[in-house]
């Protein structure tokens, strides 16, 4: 299939992580964690996340939200999201499922909770014929590729904490985040009062690289039991952890968002004078949200792979990974110029 623009998750692996893959197969190395490599990784997510920061290797992000909302709440609490959360609209009701708990879904303009959002579903405490809200639970970047910004985090993890509640972040794509924001990881996460972290690697280069990282130490006991109850323990986990290690440790994580991100801007602006291209969301990560006349997105994909994002409302996703090039974009907006001409009746 040729590179499209339909995820990040449809482009292949960096080299590096393969070349860190075939140098870990070497030798023996005990399962389950117990190995040199793991003990590398976890103390490069110290140091990256803080001394406390304690990683849990898991195969995806729907195990790492699962985990992390297992690590916070027990079967009668809910966890406060917004209704495009990946938790609430892409997991299959995996959380729900797994945990017990309820979601309790707030409608947004742009993928993000205010605190005054978020406060709107804060009640019923000590009531018990109501899930007790537990906490929060956010993406960055949302689901739209919208920011949260320093200080709306630590907003946001003031009203859960005020509240004995909470606050998760979904960082499938942090990378995108932080080199967006220009922030380390630690300032956006454990510095702003994130308890506990989604952190993926698959989106932006590993080849199967996600993890539950527990940044508030009280929320750590017997995690270790919960995920292998969750099927998420892997046994031979050296293989994720040398992925993480060449992410973390080259820089890797860094040079591949700003990657995507600035093939994002060019696509953006690529799109400048095409009126039936009208962008919905702010694009600060690595995707563009456009509203096209349907006879157009729809022939478009038979040119190209790509999601409706939003049926009703003419509304499609356009990704860019790691590895999109700028003749990719220019061989896409051609396409899209033919498909609207053609629309148009001039072809
Ligand atoms: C915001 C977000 N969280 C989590 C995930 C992880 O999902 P998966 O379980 O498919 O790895 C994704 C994948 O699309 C995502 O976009």
């Amino acid at each position: 299939m040729k590179r499209g623009f339909g995820s990040d998750n449809h482009s292949g692996v960096s080299p590096e992580v393969l070349e860190a893959i075939a140098a870990a197969n070497t030798d023996h190395a005990l399962a389950y964690g117990d190995d040199e490599y793991c003990r590398r990784a976890e103390q490069l997510f110290r140091d990256t996340f803080g001394p406390e920061a304690k990683v849990y290797f898991v195969f995806n992000g729907t195990g790492a939200n699962v985990l992390n909302i297992d690590a916070m709440c027990r079967s009668h609490h809910a966890v406060v999201c917004a209704e495009t959360a990946h938790i609430n609209v892409d997991e299959c009701g995996a959380p729900q499922r797994v945990t017990g708990c309820r979601l309790l879904p707030v409608d947004t303009p742009d993928g993000k909770l205010t605190p005054a959002s978020a406060e709107t579903r804060l009640h019923g405490f000590g009531f018990e014929h109501h899930s007790q809200p537990r906490a929060i639970s956010i993406s960055n970047p949302t689901e739209l590729g919208t920011l949260y910004t320093l200080d709306e985090i630590g907003a946001l993890a003031d009203l859960a904490h005020s509240r004995g509640m909470y606050l998760h972040m979904d960082g499938a794509r942090l990378a995108n985040a932080a080199v967006a924001l220009g922030c380390s990881f630690r300032q956006m996460t454990t510095d702003c009062g994130v308890d506990c972290l989604s952190f993926g690697g698959t989106k932006n280069g590993l080849l199967m690289g996600e993890s539950a990282v527990v940044l508030n130490p009280a929320l750590d006991a017997e995690l270790k039991y919960r995920r292998k109850q969750m099927t998420q323990l892997c046994s031979k986990m050296r293989f994720m952890a040398v992925q993480f290690e060449a992410y973390l440790a080259t820089g890797l994580w860094r040079r591949n968002a700003e990657h995507s991100n600035r093939m994002a801007q060019l696509l953006l602006g690529s799109l400048e004078g095409i009126a039936e291209a009208e962008v919905v969301y702010p694009v600060q990560a690595n995707s563009v949200f456009v509203r096209l006349p349907r006879k157009v997105w729809t022939a478009l994909q038979e040119d190209y792979f790509f999601y409706d994002w939003d049926e009703a409302d003419n509304v499609v996703r356009w990704m860019c990974s790691f590895d999109t090039t700028a003749d990719d974009i220019a061989r896409f907006v051609e396409a899209l110029r033919r498909r609207i001409a053609e629309a148009k009746g001039r072809i």
